[in-house]
């Protein structure tokens, strides 16, 4: 299994995974153009860390994304990349207008006055079906942390889905991440936020 950085051009690629590990989630409803804005301001920016397993053919296999400073990093990413959002947000207003407003409402996820953002995130983690299970998602994580050590974060936070997921919140608790707190997002999702100290 090869590691290594998902280069600034590999956003497509990047957005395939995301869309076949996170199936009927709402990133992944708001379809392949926006997911291509996203991670191509995310590949782009300083704060991000970004891993990939690849095959021998060098197709991506697994990817994991976060920043390296989670209070504002997604209205940063907004100012920044300002034009490329409006005009996804112009083609969501006309496709799925109430993805506006979920997604305008999330945009900041820290829901607990205990919460001060001071960390990293690791904001989104995926393998192919077809090599789940396989130890990619751990030395994916590995990596990450790694890299944020490197930059000097102290604690990594992530934030996962409360009902129906225990097979993801097995595979944190394995990897040393521990309940932080539980929030409900807009419009009413149950969520954990769970903590590592690095
Ligand atoms: C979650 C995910 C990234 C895990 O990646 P993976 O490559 O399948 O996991 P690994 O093979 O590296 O497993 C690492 C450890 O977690 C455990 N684990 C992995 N999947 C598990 C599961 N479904 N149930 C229980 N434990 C699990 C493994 O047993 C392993 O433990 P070990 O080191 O003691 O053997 C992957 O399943 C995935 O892409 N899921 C869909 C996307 C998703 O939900 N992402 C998280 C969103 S918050």
């Amino acid at each position: 299994m090869i590691i290594r950085e998902i280069h600034k051009n590999e956003y497509k690629e990047l957005s395939y995974i995301h869309l076949e590990s996170f199936k009927d989630f709402f990133l992944s409803n708001l379809g392949k153009s926006f997911l291509y804005a996203y991670y191509r301001a995310c590949l782009n920016s300083q704060e991000t860390i970004a891993f990939c397993s690849i095959n021998s053919q060098n197709e991506l296999q697994g990817f994991c994304v976060g920043c390296t400073e989670s209070k504002g990093f997604h209205k940063r990413l907004l100012i920044k990349n300002i034009f490329v959002f409006l005009f996804q947000g112009i083609i969501i207003l006309f496709t799925k207008p109430k993805a506006i407003l979920r997604l305008a409402k999330n945009l900041d996820k820290k829901t607990d006055k205990k919460d001060n953002g001071l960390y990293a995130e690791l904001l989104s983690i995926g393998v192919s079906s077809s090599i789940k299970g396989t130890g990619v998602g751990k030395e994916l994580i590995n990596r990450f942390e790694e890299e944020a050590k490197e930059r000097l974060c102290k604690k990594i936070a992530l934030t996962t889905d409360y009902y129906s997921n225990e097979n993801v919140i097995s595979f944190y608790e394995k990897m040393g991440y521990k309940v932080f707190y539980e929030f409900t997002t807009y419009p009413n999702r149950r969520m954990y936020k769970l903590i590592k100290e690095l």
